[in-house]
């Protein structure tokens, strides 16, 4: 893989039932990121999806008295939707009951034969339909009369079938080795920390077929068996670059990965069994696997089963997307749960939309329309002030890349929107208004001054707010390749005399009885 390409995941999602807020979460961190790496000129491809067979999607389908695929057709395409209504980049969707997939999966399957790394034996123990995960004795615990994973509180039942095995034990020395040398392959460190305890616990070979049910990918050459929809579902990885043929563009641009961005639930099975299914396939690693922490709602962790679903869609039409957006980046710290309610969101979106940002755009946008006969003014010089406030973003670039770069997302988000708090306090301070009676030169350098911090701001906040930022470059007629961090370091990139088109509000203040 070339240094200029970016290749970025999400969970492929269970279409079992429509998408929540935890779903829409992972996909907009991942859109985030996405759009950042466009902002460094990187070539990014943003895959997304939905993972399609195993027992909890077979089960659930036959509760609703349809054959599985049916069912899938039907609520994949509301996660589909989603990708729009969040405004997602994805340029990929793909489902795991497609045929791209089913080719890539046999291919993993036969390379794992061929290197000797399954056999076949009895599986007998625990499984998590819920997690579609098998437990061990001392990861279950009894609540009610009823067993359930310790991890996930699901409930857990008894299996006992013939089954391919995938010697996952033999790989424990070499994920180790892995870890060590690849420091940033889990992120944040206390999930790296956790797996690496467990697997220095050891690990046991791993169950990669079923044989009661048949919602899912036949093993090869033994049809009584289906593949376990886990080593199904990671190889959506590859499948979407065209795997098996190695030699396709997408596969030798893309891949490895550079992220898969994931919620903490599925840490186990990106950062142990994925990599060793890939170096027992002879298939490089990717690079990083983010494992981000859980959306909350009363201090409880969103999911269909508890009925504590706050709906992204809901919201989106309510408060807007950017809105949505920039509340979970700005107020769920990356990697911990965090609690989300409307209260909090409404605060966020006046506090620092609608007060901040919003408001410093709109009275420099009406100020120009007002005294600058809409038109960007001449600057021959920057002053003192101007030069303070120009300086003070540009050395913090490098440092943002940074951080967003190791997914310190929070980091940058605080820092972009204190750009903004800078810019209300030079403007508030400078006086444009004020100069217009007697010193016309110093407003104009003002002006075009606190009209370049807009623009830095709009690019920056662009991966979180896209529609909005959209909105603010269109009226400085910034071009889609001139949105980049290298042209934020010209600070002499505005042209005089150019027209700014005309605004409408840009963050409308949310009231409180809405
Ligand atoms: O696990 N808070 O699919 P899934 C934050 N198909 N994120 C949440 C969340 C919450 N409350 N609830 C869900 C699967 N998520 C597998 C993945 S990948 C090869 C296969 C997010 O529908 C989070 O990213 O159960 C979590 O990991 C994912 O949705 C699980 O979605
Ligand atoms: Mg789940």
């Amino acid at each position: 893989m070339s240094d200029n390409n970016f290749y970025i995941t999400t969970p492929i999602y269970y279409p079992s039932g429509k998408p929540h807020m935890g779903h829409a979460y992972s996909s907009i961190i991942a859109d985030v990121f996405a759009r950042f790496k466009k902002l460094e000129e990187f070539e990014v491809m943003f895959l997304t999806g939905t993972d399609e067979h195993g027992l909890k999607i077979q089960r659930e389908a036959e509760k609703n008295s349809k054959n599985p695929k049916e069912f899938c057709d039907e609520i994949s395409v509301k996660f589909k939707n989603l990708t729009k209504t969040l405004n997602l980049s994805n340029n990929d969707f793909i489902r795991t009951t497609e045929k791209r997939h089913y080719k890539a999966v046999n291919d993993i399957w036969e390379r794992l034969i061929k290197s000797n790394d399954i056999y076949l034996s009895k599986y007998t123990g625990w499984y998590s339909v819920s997690d579609e995960a098998y437990y061990d004795d001392d990861e279950i615990e009894t609540i009610n009369n009823i067993k359930c994973a310790k991890s996930s509180g699901s409930k857990v039942e008894w299996v006992e079938e013939e089954s391919f095995f995938f010697k996952l034990s033999s790989w424990q020395k070499k994920l180790l080795n892995f870890y060590n040398e690849n420091p940033k392959f889990i992120l944040p460190n206390s999930r790296r920390n956790e797996v690496i305890e467990f697997v220095k616990r050891g690990l046991k070979d791993l169950s990669v077929s079923r044989t009661s049910f048949t919602w899912g990918i036949p093993v090869p050459k033994n049809s009584k068996h289906v593949i376990y929809v886990w080593l199904d579902a990671l190889t959506n990885y590859l499948s979407a670059l065209n795997f098996p043929d190695v030699k396709d563009n997408k596969y030798t641009k893309f891949w490895p990965a550079s992220l898969h961005v994931i919620g903490k639930d599925i840490l186990r099975f990106h950062a142990i069994y994925w990599p060793a299914f890939l170096m027992a396939a002879n298939i490089p690693c990717p690079k990083r696997v983010y494992g981000h922490g859980w959306i909350l709602s009363d201090e409880k962790k969103m999911s269909k089963s508890r009925g504590n679903i706050l709906d992204p869609i809901e919201i989106i039409n309510k408060y807007g997307v950017d809105q949505l957006r920039y509340y979970l980046i700005k107020e769920v710290s990356l990697g911990n749960d965090g609690n989300v309610s409307l209260d909090s969101l409404k605060n966020c979106i006046n506090n620092d939309l609608a007060n901040n940002f919003g408001n410093l755009c709109q009275r420099v946008f009406s100020f120009v329309s007002k005294n600058c006969n809409s038109e960007i003014p001449p600057c021959n010089k920057f002053y003192k002030e101007d030069e303070l406030i120009l300086n003070n973003l540009i050395k913090k670039i490098p440092y943002l890349q940074n951080s967003m770069n190791n997914q310190d997302i929070n980091i940058y988000i605080k820092e972009v929107i204190n750009f903004s708090f800078d810019g209300n306090k030079y403007f508030n301070d400078l006086q444009p208004w004020a100069l217009k009676k007697n010193n016309l030169e110093r407003m104009n350098s003002v002006i075009y001054t606190i009209l370049n911090q807009i623009r830095s701001i709009s690019i920056l906040l662009s991966p979180i707010i896209p529609q909005s930022s959209n909105k603010i470059l269109n009226i400085l007629n910034i071009n889609d390749k001139d949105r980049t961090i290298k042209k934020i370091l010209d600070i002499k990139f505005l042209k005089s005399g150019s027209k700014i088109k005309k605004t409408d509000i840009l963050f409308k203040k949310v009231e409180d009885d809405n």
